[in-house]
């Protein structure tokens, strides 16, 4: 661990005790991340949230603490999109016992509802939604329809 004044300064959001630290997000896409978690406030969570926080490896990043939650693989690939620099923490007694650096999945299983009315996807259907990942956005592997990368947010189907 090194202590620089930069993780001095992180310290204006507090340390949890069980959860995920979600680190290293992109600036201004905290409350992305928060969309994507189902996290509204409603449901009665802890949840830090820092954005715009000085950062030496990026030139300013968001960060988000949930408590008592650890992130599925599906909610790991869809924030690998958002902001592929992210590192997630596992924390457990304080300590950091996994550090996942994600990666860009070559493409998104059940994750993102297809904007297109008419996609197979959207009809009453078995058939899950699969988006490939482009360098800005995702493209449905049925119908092809683009999905920005400004408009996942809109577009999240986790539950
Ligand atoms: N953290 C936390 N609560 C804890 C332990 C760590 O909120 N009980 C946060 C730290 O504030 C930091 C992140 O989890 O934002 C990762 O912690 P750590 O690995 O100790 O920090 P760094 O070495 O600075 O992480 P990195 O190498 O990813 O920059
Ligand atoms: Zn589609």
């Amino acid at each position: 661990m090194n202590d620089t004044d930069d993780s001095d300064r992180e310290l204006r959001v507090s340390k949890i005790r069980n959860g995920t630290v979600i680190d290293h997000l992109a600036a201004g896409q905290a409350l992305n991340v928060l969309a994507l978690l189902g996290i509204d406030g409603s449901g009665g969570e802890s949840v830090s949230v820092g954005m715009n926080v000085p950062s030496d490896k990026l030139a300013k990043k968001d960060i988000v603490k949930v408590e008592d939650r650890e992130l599925s693989q599906s909610e790991v690939d869809v924030l690998s999109v958002i902001s592929p620099e992210a590192t997630i923490n596992i924390i457990r007694e304080y300590d950091v016992i996994e550090k996942k650096r994600i990666e860009r999945p070559e493409a998104v299983t059940g994750v993102l509802s297809c904007p297109n009315r008419n996609c197979i996807t959207n009809a009453d259907e078995p058939v899950e939604t699969r988006f490939v990942v482009l360098s800005d956005g995702l493209r449905c592997d049925y119908c092809g329809e683009i999905v920005r990368e400004d408009e996942i947010a809109t577009h999240l189907d986790v539950s």
